[in-house]
């Protein structure tokens, strides 16, 4: 696993580089996302920094996600934030204050807030057991974390079901802050007024490259009445539910790792296998349509018109029935696989199309690694290589940046981004 098969030797600064982020990033028990941007712990980019870091460190790798479900809530869920005690408090909002988990009866003891993020986790568990298997076993790595992600699965397909998926209740629950699946959901949301609060992530990345003033204030809004809630998870009261197709098709792939999990640690695989199955078959037949998958509003009964890259994820789940359609949509005119600097985040020919701006337009390392990792396991192999090469290109070209410009590469928001050196270094790694 530790020996590059490929690429060819002018990658080698690269993956020097790589490391150098995720050295620096390391805190001694997890990794943050960016020392500037993101200077506590993320949940959904620990798993994806686990999957890098692991050929650099078996062991570190295992920590990171220790760490992260070390912050498990007694319900289950996994919090999308576990705030750093040392980190100063005005270097991000929303921090602790406002999300006040110590109130609640199942928070653990460090500070967190109260969302989730996508469901990566066990996927990203089985990976780093790869890496060094020997090692994991003596550590008894899978064996103390099998019962921690399947209370995590238990949450989200107790607490956030809705017709055989999982919902979520915030943008920030996706990862994609303000993609434009979201922007007919959050138009029903008063806007928290931008006075009554004050945003930090503009001290770092300039305004274009965010989330504008309004839909901050809706993010802000719809996060302090689900902390006013108790965090209680009513859907059938809540204005934002939504079913994104990346967060499903990532539940889809963990149950599948967890089956492989559970055979590893002698528990029984096929409750994991059969629910894979299920929202796999729930995938297609509520959010597929016109050779993509698509966000469902639930409270407006309406799937979304929009196309993004989440509607390409479901390529990560095995066995998928629509997966040559998705490779269609790839290739077509709306993301155009291999011929932009990865893949855009959202339609190239979509009204709201922005390539500057988070979630609107500019290609992630994160969801190109997804779709790649989709293709290889569905043998679309040459697709594959064809977006492993321009990933690693627009790295090389703009740095560990937390997303690029589609057309030209041009780095955006945060520099020496974490999951972005782990995920390159997993493609330099991983032999084709
Ligand atoms: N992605 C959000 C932010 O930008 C919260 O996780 O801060």
């Amino acid at each position: 696993m530790n020996t590059p098969v490929w690429p060819p030797p002018g990658f080698a600064a690269l993956d020097r580089a790589a490391v150098g982020v995720l050295l620096d990033n390391w805190t001694g028990t997890y990794t943050v996302p960016s020392r500037t941007l993101y200077p506590h712990q993320w949940s959904w980019d620990s798993a994806f920094v686990a999957i890098g870091l692991r050929h650099v460190s078996a062991r570190r790798a295992q920590r990171e996600l220790e760490s992260l479900f070390g912050a498990q809530w007694a319900d289950g869920r996994v919090p999308h934030i576990v705030f750093d005690r040392a980190a100063p408090p005005e270097g991000y909002f929303p921090g602790p204050d406002f999300w006040r988990s110590p109130a609640h009866p199942a928070s653990p003891a460090v500070a967190t807030s109260g969302l989730v993020q996508p469901p990566v986790h066990a996927l990203a568990a089985w990976l780093t057991f790869q890496a060094d298997p020997a090692q994991a076993r003596r550590r008894g790595f899978l064996s103390r974390l099998y019962p921690k992600l399947v209370a995590w699965h238990r949450y989200l397909a107790d607490r956030r079901g809705v017709d055989g998926l999982v919902a979520i209740v915030h943008p920030w629950e996706s990862g994609m802050d303000n993609s434009p699946s979201w922007d007919d959901a959050l138009g029903r949301v008063e806007p928290t007024p931008i006075d009554a609060f004050r945003r930090r992530d503009l001290h770092h990345v300039q305004a274009a490259e965010r989330p504008t003033d309004t839909d901050y204030g809706r993010y802000v809004r719809l996060a302090a009445d689900y902390r006013d809630s108790g965090y209680a998870d009513r859907l059938d009261d809540a204005q934002f539910v939504l079913l994104d197709p990346m967060v499903n098709a990532l539940f889809a792939a963990s149950e599948a790792a967890l089956a492989d999990i559970a055979a590893e640690v002698g528990a029984d695989p096929l409750p994991h296998r059969e629910a894979a199955a299920r929202v796999s078959a729930a995938l297609v037949d509520r959010l597929f349509a016109d050779e993509l998958c698509h966000a469902y509003d639930v409270p407006a009964r309406r799937l979304s018109p929009e196309r993004t890259i989440a509607g390409l994820t479901p390529l990560v789940v095995p066995d998928l029935t629509v997966a040559p359609a998705l490779v269609k949509s790839a290739l077509g005119e709306h993301f155009r696989l291999g011929q932009t600097a990865l893949l855009p985040s959202y339609d190239l020919t979509g009204a709201a199309f922005d390539p500057s701006r988070y979630w609107r337009g500019p290609a992630w390392f994160n969801t190109s690694w997804l779709v790649w990792h989709g293709l290889t396991r569905h043998g679309e192999l040459d697709h594959a290589d064809r977006l492993r090469e321009v990933t690693l290109t627009a790295a090389q070209q703009a740095g560990f940046r937390e997303y690029v410009h589609p057309f030209t590469g041009e780095g955006r928001g945060a520099t020496d981004f974490s999951w972005t050196a782990a995920l390159v270094l997993d493609l330099l790694r991983s032999a084709p």
